[in-house]
């Protein structure tokens, strides 16, 4: 498969399948060749660790993930998710799509980005977590979701979307998919649970079904596909469980380009 990149760039590990670059994702994403890549798969900040609380095993425990999660205010959120936005556009391919995953904090933002830098909008997924964790403070509903936008970069070009695939495959994991019935826009995932943390954690690590299905419904073999917000590698190891797709991803935290390299090698 032809490998596709950033040339200039030192790579923090690479394989005949991936590579991933330790990096602000505006920086490497610089040095991709314009138009190249089939799919990006995004997950970025959410801009919520500001000192709130969430609940963890039944206590309060404070909800920051990191410094890479706070916001700098809405004016300087919004200015960022338009910079990576725009910057992912212009490696995409014209037919290619990007998916953006996220919660009220940001989702909002990047839509309206995405619209106003002239994407498609094809779907808004809604990704259900039936075991998201209960609202200690009982005075709003229990967040139990996030939102995945799905966009296409030119509006007149023909995206990929594996209909059958969708409908006819297996997704044991989801209570509210039958067999044989199209896929809908709802999608019962768990949050990952133990095996998937089994090399390490991240704070926000995304549930190797939810990526394995959004790769097997919008690529086909032969794919380059790219997470600018690459975190414990998620979009990495489902590229090779689906299989013949080429990864890139991007990473600004070294810890997490390791936990990447043990996740990729396993
Ligand atoms: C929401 S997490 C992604 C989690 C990932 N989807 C997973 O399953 O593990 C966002 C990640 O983006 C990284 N990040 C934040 N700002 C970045 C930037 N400007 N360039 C590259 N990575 C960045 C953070 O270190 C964090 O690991």
């Amino acid at each position: 498969m032809a490998k596709c990149g950033p040339r200039v760039r030192t790579p923090f590990y690479q394989s005949e399948y991936a590579v991933l670059y330790q990096d602000d994702c505006l920086e490497a994403l610089s040095h991709i060749e314009e138009n190249s890549i089939d799919m990006i798969f995004a997950d970025p900040p959410y801009m919520l660790s500001n000192n709130g609380f969430t609940c963890q095993n039944g206590r309060m425990v404070p909800v920051n993930k990191g410094d890479w999660d706070k916001s700098g205010g809405f004016d300087d959120d919004t200015a960022f998710h338009d910079a990576w936005i725009r910057a992912c556009r212009r490696v995409l391919k014209p037919e290619g799509t990007i998916w953006i995953s996220g919660t009220y904090h940001s989702i909002y933002q990047c839509g309206y980005i995405l619209q106003k830098n002239s994407f498609h909008i094809l779907n808004d997924i809604v990704w259900f977590k039936p075991n998201a964790a209960p609202n200690l403070s009982c005075r709003f509903f229990t967040a139990s979701h996030e939102t995945l936008l799905w966009a296409r970069k030119d509006t007149n070009a023909k995206h990929v979307f594996n209909y059958q695939a969708m409908k006819d495959g297996a997704f044991p994991e989801d209570k509210l998919k039958n067999e044989n019935t199209q896929m809908r826009s709802v999608w019962s995932i768990p949050t990952p649970g133990k095996q998937e943390k089994a090399q390490g954690k991240h704070p926000t690590q995304k549930p190797l079904a939810l990526l394995t299905r959004i790769i097997r419904a919008s690529t086909n073999p032969g794919a380059v596909i790219l997470d600018p917000f690459n975190g414990s590698g998620t979009t990495g190891v489902a590229c090779g469980m689906v299989g013949e797709r080429f990864y890139i991803g991007i990473e600004l935290d070294a810890g997490f380009c390791a936990l990447t390299e043990k996740r990729l090698r396993d």
